[in-house]
């Protein structure tokens, strides 16, 4: 099939990239000045997700709304996905009506699979290997209060998880250079870190990792999926938890991201959200514009008049 996808940083240039972010930052201005643009008029987006979401159902949702189209939530539990329809048969009628499918899901292999047999766009909400859209919203963000993140020191605290590997790929697309601290045997995926090269570094002491860093970010210890694994996890890593103290080690105008949802008392402390370093809110709020952008990029304009 030859739609266009988004399935991880690593499908599209660096250029391409960027001018994504400048878009989404576009639509986030249009939108500050009540501007209605609906270039996406009489389209649909099909959303799947196999796992929870409030910020990415809410701003795909939002997101096609406000340019123009639709979108339909779509629960495993209740398609016939969720009670065993192959997934190549899944896409092949999903995209005979649909304009986009985002997926939500646990195996990678799931996209992948749905994207070789789908005719229109796929794109990855999540998936345990990668978060792409999040690190769209990251960047954006960035980009917003300190200009380019080239050459700019990045500290990923905690578990190596699907956003430290798309973290990993960031590191490789726009150019930083990215230090992790992890407990032993959380490290990211091999793949991954081998696709950043020396741009990553892995090391066991978050004080180290954040040392006149540019940005500091960290995930829940505990990623959808795990949860068999909370009590293990709450012990090995309570040493990586950020909190103001560790924020003051890096460089002075240091961002501090959280994709959300947090938990306070555990990768943070409960006050570091309200420190000013802390950019999470807009974070979270750039999702909606990152992903405008991507939609607008990925999903054919409206149609003609008859
Ligand atoms: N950050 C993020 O993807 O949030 P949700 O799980 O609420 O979609
Ligand atoms: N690593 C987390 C991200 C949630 C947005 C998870 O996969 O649950």
């Amino acid at each position: 099939m030859s739609a266009r996808h988004f399935l991880s940083l690593m499908d599209y240039s660096p250029e391409q990239l960027s001018s994504l972010l400048r878009r989404g930052i576009e639509l986030k201005a249009l939108r500050d000045r009540g501007v209605l643009f609906e270039p996406l008029k009489g389209r649909v987006l099909g959303m799947i997700f196999e796992k929870s979401s409030t910020r990415t159902r809410l701003s795909f949702e939002a997101g096609m709304i406000q340019l123009g189209g639709q979108a339909i939530f779509l629960s495993t539990r209740d398609t016939q996905l969720g009670r065993g329809e192959p997934v190549a048969d899944s896409a092949r009628v999903m995209s005979g009506m649909l304009d986009a499918v985002m997926i939500r899901t646990y195996a990678h292999s799931t996209l992948t699979e749905f994207a070789a047999h789908s005719r229109v766009p796929v794109i990855n909400g999540l998936s345990d290997d990668l978060h792409p859209c999040q690190l769209l919203a990251d960047m954006q963000t960035f980009l917003e209060h300190r200009g380019a993140i080239k050459g700019k020191t990045v500290a990923w605290i905690g578990d190596g998880n699907n956003m430290c590997n798309s973290y990993l790929e960031a590191a490789v697309q726009f150019d930083f250079n990215l230090r992790i601290a992890c407990p032993e045997g959380f490290e990211p995926n091999p793949a991954f870190l081998a696709l950043a090269g020396n741009r990553a570094t892995v090391m066991r002491d978050p004080r180290e990792a954040v040392k006149g860093a540019h940005l500091v970010s960290t995930d829940v210890w505990t990623s959808m999926g795990q949860e068999e694994e909370t009590a293990r996890r709450l012990a090995l890593f309570a040493p990586f938890q950020v909190t103001r103290e560790l924020l003051d080690l890096s460089a002075p105008d240091v961002l501090f991201m959280h994709c959300l949802p947090a938990h306070r008392g555990e990768e943070i402390s409960l006050d570091v959200l309200d420190d000013p370093r802390a950019v999470a809110w807009d974070q979270a709020e750039n999702r909606l514009h990152a992903q405008k952008a991507l939609l607008e990029f990925l999903v054919a304009p409206a149609y003609q008049p008859a």
